[in-house]
């Protein structure tokens, strides 16, 4: 292999390993999160759609774990406003937060 064909495939292997994947920014979800959270798969399913739909759009995505639950309470309500999400959305991405956190 040419020298410099090998150095843009570790460039940009270096680019894929540094930024975080979806999964890792908004982990999917599954039965045991469900059961965990008491909150139903397809109400999470609906607070991760919202999410991914508007939470990377001022920032980066804020990693579930990176806030504590408290945290969300505070957090979302502001974020919602930012992004003059409805109620309805606003509930389940805070019921999403913190289930994908509390695994
Ligand atoms: C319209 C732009 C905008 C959108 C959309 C947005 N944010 Fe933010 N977010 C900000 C700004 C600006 C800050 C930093 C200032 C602040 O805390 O208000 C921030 C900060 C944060 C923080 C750090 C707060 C802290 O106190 O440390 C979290 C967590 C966060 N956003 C989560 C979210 C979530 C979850 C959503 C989706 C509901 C969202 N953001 C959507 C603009 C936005």
């Amino acid at each position: 292999m040419k020298r410099w064909v090998y150095q843009l495939s570790l460039g940009l292997l270096a680019i894929t390993a540094c930024s975080p994947t979806l999964e890792q920014m908004a982990p999917p979800v599954s039965p045991a999160m469900a059961a965990n959270s008491k909150v139903s798969e397809r109400n999470l399913q609906l607070g991760r759609a919202a999410y991914i739909a508007h939470c990377g759009r001022c920032h980066e995505y804020q990693l579930p774990d990176s806030v504590s639950d408290e945290d969300w309470h505070i957090v979302v309500p502001g974020m919602a406003w930012n992004a003059s999400l409805s109620k309805q959305d606003e509930i389940a991405i805070r019921q999403y937060l913190i289930a994908a956190k509390s695994k």
